[in-house]
């Protein structure tokens, strides 16, 4: 009986201790975001378009380099080729079903920051950050991950020091890309002649 109070107190000490360390874990982005890869309602693959056809990420995403947001291509084009291209495949009959009444197919929104926080692609794209930075190898996914938390101490990771991320413009699309020996240099050198400035402050990605 003497002993009661002290094992109370520890179990108590025990059971504070692992719920905060449970919260911490579970409700981190990392694990509530990160591997995110809902089924799209048509079996679109990006590692059969891009990564064997070896169409540019542009091609559909037309708005990345000169708006805030990439956008998701419209019907018209897939049906650039897919008039022509496996025009009887059921694998498309959403795609022309769509097609012919006009109403836009729902693809699923995987990556989402909050409102409050200001993200912009074009800013990104024109000091040379490759998207696969932030959406990790896309030319390999049958169905497109969430690769990165989108937390805030991820987008402060980067701004700190961006180095590792910079590369020549040539090469943003680029996915598999490897960062020359000489990596720091460059970065260096683009930092100036950009005037590459990422906002720490808290009004830079809070507007
Ligand atoms: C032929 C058109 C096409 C090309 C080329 C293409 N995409 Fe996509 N992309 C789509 C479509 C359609 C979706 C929506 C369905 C899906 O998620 O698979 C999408 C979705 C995405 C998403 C997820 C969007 C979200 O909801 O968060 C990312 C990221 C993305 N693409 C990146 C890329 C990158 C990077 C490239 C180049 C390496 C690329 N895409 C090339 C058509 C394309
Ligand atoms: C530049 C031409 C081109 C564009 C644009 C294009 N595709 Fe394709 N797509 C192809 C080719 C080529 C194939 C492979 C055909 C084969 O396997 O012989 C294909 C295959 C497919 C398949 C598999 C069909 C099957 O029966 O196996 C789907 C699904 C598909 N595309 C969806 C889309 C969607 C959705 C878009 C628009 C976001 C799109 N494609 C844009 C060329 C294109
Ligand atoms: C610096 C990180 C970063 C880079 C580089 C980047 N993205 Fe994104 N992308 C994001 C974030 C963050 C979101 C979510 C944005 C939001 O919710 O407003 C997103 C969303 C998207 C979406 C879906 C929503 C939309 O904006 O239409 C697509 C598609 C996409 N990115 C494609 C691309 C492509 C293609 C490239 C390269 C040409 C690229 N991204 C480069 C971080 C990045
Ligand atoms: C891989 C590196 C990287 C990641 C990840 C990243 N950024 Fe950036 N961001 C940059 C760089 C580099 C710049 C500097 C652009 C410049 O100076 O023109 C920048 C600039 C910005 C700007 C200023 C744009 C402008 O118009 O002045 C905003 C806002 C921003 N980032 C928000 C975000 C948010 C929000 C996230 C996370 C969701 C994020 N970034 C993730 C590298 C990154
Ligand atoms: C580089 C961009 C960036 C900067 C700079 C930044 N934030 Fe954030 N912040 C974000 C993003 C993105 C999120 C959303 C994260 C998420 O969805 O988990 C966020 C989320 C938050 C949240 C909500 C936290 C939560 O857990 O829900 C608060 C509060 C916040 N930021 C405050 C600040 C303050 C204070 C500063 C300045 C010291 C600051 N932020 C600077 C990008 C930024």
């Amino acid at each position: 009986m003497n002993k009661l109070p002290g094992i109370v107190t520890m179990g108590a000490i025990l059971i504070v201790v692992s719920s905060v360390l449970g919260i911490w874990y579970w409700w981190s982005p990392l694990f509530t975001d990160v591997g995110y890869m809902p089924l799209q309602p048509l079996p679109y693959s990006h590692a059969l378009h891009v990564g064997k056809l070896g169409l540019d990420c542009r091609y559909c995403h037309t708005g990345v380099e000169t708006s805030a947001v990439a956008m998701v291509p419209p019907t018209q084009t897939c049906m650039n080729c897919h008039t022509l291209i496996k025009a009887d495949s059921p694998k498309l009959a959403l795609l022309r079903a769509s097609w012919n009444s006009k109403i836009p197919i729902h693809w699923l929104r995987i990556h989402k920051v909050p409102d409050y926080a200001y993200f912009d692609h074009s800013a990104h794209l024109r000091v040379g950050v490759g998207c696969e930075s932030c959406h990790g190898n896309i030319a390999a996914m049958e169905v497109v991950e969430l690769k990165e938390p989108l937390s805030m101490s991820w987008c402060l990771d980067c701004h700190r020091d961006p180095s590792l991320h910079l590369r020549p413009h040539d090469q943003i699309t680029t996915m598999g890309w490897v960062p020359p020996a000489n990596q720091r240099e460059f970065a260096e050198q683009q930092i100036k002649a950009l005037h590459i400035n990422p906002p720490q402050k808290c009004s830079g990605c809070h507007r």
